[in-house]
């Protein structure tokens, strides 16, 4: 009940104020622009949007003269969106578990912010160089590998004092290294278990621990764990990995309220099947668990209860780590944000 009242309050308040935020922007600059000019409205944000520009200086050539003052104001916040994409320039990212799926993307999205970044995590040492050089060359930002095992609390440690020295400092921690593992509780490996918990869940806690003492002094950081539509609903057979999201999004509002006044924030995304290495190996054990086929293991279990009936992308849960990281979202912490098709929403 608690979570219908929260949703009904949020559309109630998006009706009453339709015009709030960057939609009211797109429908003045609409008005702004006189009927039969030659230049469209997407014109016009594409110009307002455009990275590198100084504000204003497109907008005193572009506006008509007719458009009033107060139909200019759109423009203006336009120019703070910018500034709120670029807030990652001169920041140091350490995404754990960013050598392949949701993590590489997130990395690789923080890296085109112009953040210098940290990835982490297995891999051959071909692929995962390949991968970190290619950082460096799109982005021109300097990318580091860590393999730090995220089962191993002093290796965590090292990791983000290696980051801190090399970079100066860990502005953006993305808890997101995970592994998953499907049986039945009776026949649920007990090592299974513990290091699906050591890494999905207590990695979260010891690089929180790591990087809080420089955040606060700095008086800026954003922590994002990676949890998962398991944080907010069980599925059978999959015990340790919905006990760590569960606990992990515990353990994200724990930290949100003690770092609330720090201007740190600490959020969780929960994605629903996001199409990675992770989902596409469980497609073997759920075969034989449940005794189906790989078309009726993704058709029938994976996506069953998505009901967009579409997988998420990993640049999908990127674009949102990056927009916890700006000044957008500075008063969003402790939240639990889902992107899963639907499927939390039944
Ligand atoms: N793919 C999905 O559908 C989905 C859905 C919800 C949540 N998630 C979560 O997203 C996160 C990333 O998953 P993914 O789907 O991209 O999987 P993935 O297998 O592509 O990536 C997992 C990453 O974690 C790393 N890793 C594994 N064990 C490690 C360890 N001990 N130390 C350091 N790194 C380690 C791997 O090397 C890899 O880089 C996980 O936390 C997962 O639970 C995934």
């Amino acid at each position: 009940m608690a979570r219908e009242a929260t949703a009904e309050s949020t559309v109630s308040h998006d009706a009453a104020a339709p015009s709030s935020g960057p939609r009211r922007a797109a429908t003045v600059m609409v008005q702004a622009w006189p009927p039969g000019s030659r230049q469209s409205a997407d014109d016009v944000t594409r110009h307002a949007f455009r990275p590198g520009r100084a504000a204003g200086t497109r907008r005193r050539a572009a506006v008509h003269p007719r458009v009033r003052r107060d139909q200019e104001r759109p423009r203006i916040r336009s120019a703070a969106l910018l500034e709120v994409a670029m807030s990652l320039k001169t920041k140091t990212a350490v995404v754990t578990g960013s050598t392949s799926g949701i993590g590489l993307a997130i990395a690789r999205a923080f890296a085109a912010e112009g953040a210098n970044v940290v990835i982490n995590g297995f891999g051959k040492a071909d692929d995962i160089e390949a991968a970190r050089s290619a950082i460096e060359a799109e982005y021109g930002v300097r990318a580091h590998y860590s393999n730090a095992d995220m089962s191993k609390p002093a290796e965590i440690e090292t990791m983000i004092n290696e980051a801190d020295k090399a970079f100066g400092s860990v502005d953006v921690l993305v808890n997101n290294a995970g592994i998953q593992f499907v049986s039945a509780i009776e026949e649920f490996p007990a090592e299974k278990w513990e290091q699906i918990v050591a890494i999905n869940l207590s990695s979260a806690f010891y690089a929180m621990k790591a990087v809080i003492p420089g955040m606060k002094a700095r008086g800026w950081g954003r922590i994002i764990n990676t949890a998962s539509a398991h944080s907010l609903v069980a599925s059978p057979f999959k015990s340790a990995y919905v006990a760590a999201k569960h606990g992990i999004a515990g353990l994200t509002k724990t930290a949100a309220l003690e770092l609330a006044t720090h201007k740190i924030t600490v959020n969780c995304i929960s994605p629903g099947y996001v199409w990675t290495p992770l989902v596409e190996a469980q497609i073997p054990d759920t075969m034989r668990v449940r005794g189906l086929t790989k078309e009726q293991v993704i058709n029938d279990v994976m996506l069953k209860g998505q009901p967009t009936k579409e997988f998420v992308t990993v640049d999908q849960v990127a674009a949102l780590a990056v927009f916890l990281c700006s000044d957008g979202a500075s008063q969003m912490t402790g939240a639990n944000l889902s992107m899963d098709g639907g499927w939390t929403a039944q």
